[in-house]
């Protein structure tokens, strides 16, 4: 993970425009950060706290220069302290920022410290920082290159050196890096968002690429080999976008982005006239029809809104389907079958072990690849065949909620395609499933008035250390999604069950003091779920119900139940994970933690 920004410039003072990229990229990590500049040499500024607090740090110390770099730190080798914090210094030489980790970092320490290098902190990215040093003899990128022999892993750099008050070298393998090319001037960054209004000129990097920049102009190498070849890559045109929404009457980001749900959906339907292949790419049509199988693969939150699709692609379009944690996939002896439909589910389209998973599948021979995203300009949009992008806008807040309902939506959309092409989607049908998904934004705004209630629940939330959630069926995913987000913005140990699974252990846990949070539509599988809330009942399990209107469930003295609008069919998944993200996010700002920034953990995970 990790935010990196670089800049060098013929006429200005670089920092506020690096201060400016590290607060947005932000997203990506903030168990530290700091920034380093060429002025008469190497100057920087760490800190453990937030970008804006360094900000203050930067004006008092009055830090500025022409040329710099600066770094945003999600932790992976040692503890987020100011001596962990990026930019690593190699003596007075050399300042280096990376994203990745380097995963033989410790055998070129054992050699680097046989010569004398002392370290100063437990990461991996200052023994890069040494082995540049090591490597230089008056040449920046030469020793770089040399640098990145040795290397294994993942990472994207910048590196800058006392003797060179204008070259910034940087260098991309599995980590994001993009560059801005300027007027006098040119940047790179993991996202082209950190440089927003700074250029419209933007190359994408290639994995291998190593960069050389100076003010006036830039050469790109790619790594072939041990030889690194000089290379030329398309400078697109485009308008960059920060992240620099305005919160309204919100109080945090994950608040703001809930409520604009139904205005995301409605925009991620909003090109789709007839259902057709060719929404996902021109070449859908012929895939669809080739494959008989489909293949999902992806993490965290879009894991489980790949989880639900399953249920729909096996009843709807009656094609197998697997669903596979990426970070499991691309390691373990699978079967690959060339027919099969290999779709990637993504916020961002950088997350690394869905990318590398994607990789994997296309090195296996699985060539019919799709990838739903929020990102046109991602790295898993441009690694595959097919792609359909959600128009969630941008999401800032690390708990992920309207990228999940878009990407249902999307795969609602798939599904009925899958379905057509098939012979399985009758003409009535396929108007009755349109309706029912046009319907959804208005559905899920009435959903949303259910607030007030739910805060009342978060109140008793607020102070529990466990809770349970059940479900079945299609929203057993839902249950796994409620519990995600409870437990990773209010720091609740929160489970979810199947709830027919609930006898064979987590019924051990149930007693006076543990909540559970039950998904109850109106399906074929109300009564089988009654009986298991009856079996929590009987344990004095406090029961909080998300319940469909007509399912004849009341509140009683341990059952609590919240009414749902209505009853939705197949799409009531994306109504049901609404009031679950609510409960989430009010429990978590009772408890008084940092909603948009949980501890520990990143927008974007873009290293494994
Ligand atoms: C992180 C985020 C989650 C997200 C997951 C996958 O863990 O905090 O919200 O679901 O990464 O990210 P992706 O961008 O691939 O959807």
């Amino acid at each position: 993970m990790c935010g990196i920004v670089a800049a060098t410039s013929k006429h200005r003072n670089v920092v506020p425009l690096l201060v400016q990229g590290l607060k947005r990229l932000e997203y990506r990590g903030y168990d530290s950060c700091g920034v380093a500049v060429w002025n008469q040499g190497l100057k920087r500024v760490r800190s453990v706290s937030r970008v804006s607090e360094l900000s203050e740090q930067i004006s008092k110390d009055q830090l500025q220069g022409f040329l710099g770099i600066a770094h945003t730190r999600w932790a992976t080798h040692g503890e987020p302290l100011v001596c962990n914090a990026h930019p690593h210094f190699s003596g007075d030489q050399i300042a280096l920022i990376h994203n990745g980790i380097i995963e033989n970092y410790e055998e070129i320490r054992e050699e680097l410290a046989a010569k004398g290098v002392q370290f100063t902190s437990q990461t991996d990215t200052e023994v890069l920082a040494h082995l540049v040093r090591d490597n230089y003899t008056g040449d920046l990128l030469g020793a770089v290159q040399a640098a990145l022999n040795r290397v294994r892993g993942a990472y994207a750099i910048a590196v800058f050196c006392k003797d060179d008050p204008h070259r910034v070298v940087v260098a991309r393998q599995g980590s994001p890096l993009v560059l801005g090319v300027g007027d006098g001037e040119m940047f790179a960054a993991s996202d082209t968002m950190a440089l927003a209004g700074e250029t419209d000129r933007f190359i994408y990097l290639e994995d291998g690429d190593v960069a050389d920049l100076m003010p006036q102009g830039y050469q790109i190498y790619s790594h072939q080999g041990t030889e690194f070849i000089a290379v030329e890559r398309e400078v697109r045109q485009m308008e960059a976008f920060s992240n620099a929404v305005e919160l309204g009457p919100y109080r945090h980001y994950m608040q703001k982005e809930i409520f604009e749900q139904p205005r995301a959906i409605a925009d991620t339907l909003e090109a789709v006239g007839e259902v057709t292949p060719t929404l996902f790419g021109e070449k859908a049509g012929e895939v669809f029809k080739e494959i008989h199988r489909v293949l999902m693969i992806a993490c965290g939150t879009s894991y489980y809104a790949a989880l639900t699709s399953k249920y729909w692609i096996e009843a709807i379009a009656g094609i197998p389907c697997d669903v596979e944690i990426a970070s499991e996939y691309r390691y373990r002896k699978s079967v690959p079958d060339p027919k099969t439909l290999v779709i990637t589910i993504s916020q961002s389209g950088e997350t690394a072990d869905t990318l590398a998973a994607l990789k994997h599948a296309r090195d296996l021979g699985m060539t019919q690849t799709l990838t739903i995203c929020n990102v046109s300009t991602s790295a898993m949009v441009r690694e595959s065949l097919l792609r359909y992008i959600t128009r969630a806008g941008v999401e800032i807040g690390v708990a992920s909620t309207k990228a999940f309902t878009t990407q249902l939506t999307a795969l609602f959309l798939l599904t009925l395609c899958l379905a057509k092409v098939k012979g399985r989607l009758s003409a009535e049908s396929e108007d009755r499933y349109m309706k029912l998904l046009r319907h959804v934004p208005k559905a899920v705004s009435a959903v949303l008035a259910l607030e007030p209630q739910v805060i009342a629940w978060a109140q008793r939330f607020a102070s529990k250390q466990h809770a349970l959630f059940l479900g079945r069926g299609i929203h057993y995913p839902i249950a796994l999604e409620g519990a995600l987000k409870l437990k990773e913005i209010s720091y609740i140990h929160a489970e979810a069950y199947p709830a027919g699974e609930l006898k064979h252990g987590p019924l051990a846990l149930v007693d006076e003091s543990i909540p559970v949070v039950t998904v109850a539509p109106n399906d074929e599988l109300l009564e089988k779920l009654k009986s298991n809330m009856k079996e929590v009942e009987a344990r004095k399990g406090e029961l909080y119900v998300f319940a469909d209107a007509d399912t004849g469930l009341e509140s009683s003295e341990h059952i609590h139940v919240i009414r749902m609008p209505e009853n939705y069919g197949p799409l009531s998944p994306i109504l049901h994970v609404i009031p679950l993200q609510l409960l989430a996010y009010h429990t978590a700002f009772i408890r008084g933690n940092d909603v948009d920034k949980p501890r520990n953990l990143a927008k974007s995970v873009t290293v494994e």
